[in-house]
């Protein structure tokens, strides 16, 4: 029986089971004390001085995008190598997502082809730190303040990350995290917005819940009058008590965890150094001063016809999960309504070229060494 390697798995001890015992026990599920602790907890470990808890990646995304007014005919720059959360976001609110192309050995927003694609419609910047690997915040504040845009960090592979030794989280406006199971922490599903934009972060705070001044905890939850007053209109992106119980305490261990995977990550360089002549492997950590989440560690095989899905199908058929991150955005369907695409040279090769290998804290050196020897075998 061949051992299956999973893409990812979840790290959940006692302290997460107990803490969601205690919440159901204590009759309050939905957003409460849990979702408030575990908010002020996730503000300090990114050095913040506010965190707003949201369902999902995506819902901390929409609600940056949101607090930017956005009317038809704006322009976000965004990379294409990324999911599809930010590019659906900003189409389905009206405005355009203006693709630009990556760096071809960090993954990350390649800052010239971004400063090419600034328009008088541009509104904000949009990038992703790739795998968890910081972009260039620097230059990327550079370009911003130069051309009065909004930086909004997709970091949902970042947690825990680095760029001039400060945490991701407060360097911009905005910074949206996710917590889905294959994230460095996890709440089952759910997210995180932060940033040093308070007034855009007070906006997002209560577009999470309707618009409304005060939400079901401070209204029944404190024994207090049930009144309310919407102040715009806003959607439901709260975060559940449920969910938090898991964040308050994986909070706690993220650290280790991603220390976890920077060991892992060093056991794949080092057993897959000798076939840098036919495979990219994603470098290693970018400098002192700069930290690698290391969510996820990506190889490339040469650019050959079919020979990618080969290599995935092999080791699937030996029982290694492979993960595809990504296939370019500008070249979906859902973006056809924009019109024609750019071609953006890098983000193409390198969606056609890409893989994850299965990486988790709990992974161990010996599931390194067999999903090195499938891939070599395979290649
Ligand atoms: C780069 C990136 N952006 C956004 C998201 C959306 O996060 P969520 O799945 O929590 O909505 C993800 C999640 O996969 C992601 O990887």
């Amino acid at each position: 029986m061949k051992e299956r390697i999973p893409f990812a798995k979840i790290s959940i001890s006692e302290n997460e089971e107990q803490e969601i015992i205690a919440c159901l026990r204590s009759g309050w599920i939905t957003t409460g004390p849990r979702v408030a602790a575990f908010e002020k907890a996730f503000a300090e470990f990114v050095g913040c001085e506010d965190a707003v808890a949201v369902s999902s990646g995506t819902a901390a995304l929409h609600l940056s995008l949101m607090t930017l007014n956005l009317s038809p005919g704006d322009e976000i720059i965004t990379p294409s190598l990324t999911w599809v959360s930010v590019p659906n976001l900003i189409t389905l609110m009206g405005a355009k997502p203006v693709f630009c192309d990556v760096d071809s050995q960090t993954l990350n927003i390649d800052c010239v082809d971004l400063e090419r694609r600034i328009t008088p419609q541009t509104r904000a910047i949009v990038p992703v730190h790739f795998a968890g690997r910081p972009c260039n915040l620097a230059k990327i504040r550079e370009l911003a303040a130069s051309h009065g845009l909004v930086v909004i960090e997709d970091a949902c592979h970042a947690i825990g990350a680095k760029f001039d030794n400060i945490r991701i989280g407060s360097h911009s406006p905005l910074c949206a995290f996710s917590f889905h199971p294959n994230k460095n922490m996890t709440t089952a599903e759910g997210g995180m917005l932060t940033g040093n934009d308070r007034e855009r972060l007070r906006k997002a705070r209560l577009l999470r819940f309707h618009g409304v001044s005060r939400d079901t905890f401070q209204r029944i939850g404190l024994g207090s009058l049930p009144h309310y007053e919407s102040i715009f209109p806003g959607l439901k992106y709260n975060m559940t008590d449920l969910a938090a119980s898991i964040g308050m305490h994986q909070i706690k261990k993220v650290a280790s965890f991603n220390a976890a995977r920077s060991v892992l990550v060093c056991a794949y360089q080092e057993a897959l150094s000798s076939l840098t002549e036919v495979l990219w492997l994603a470098p290693p950590n970018s400098g002192e001063d700069h930290t690698h989440a290391w969510h996820l560690f990506n190889v490339c095989v040469r650019d050959e016809e079919g020979l990618r899905e080969r290599v995935m199908q092999s080791m699937l058929d030996n029982g290694v999960q492979i993960g595809l991150h990504y296939s370019p955005v500008h070249l979906m369907e859902s973006m056809r309504i924009h019109g024609r695409m750019p071609h953006l040279p890098v983000t193409e090769r390198i969606g056609r070229t890409i893989m994850s290998l299965p990486l988790f804290p709990d992974m161990t050196i010996v599931q390194v060494e067999r999903v090195v020897h499938l891939l070599r075998k395979a290649l």
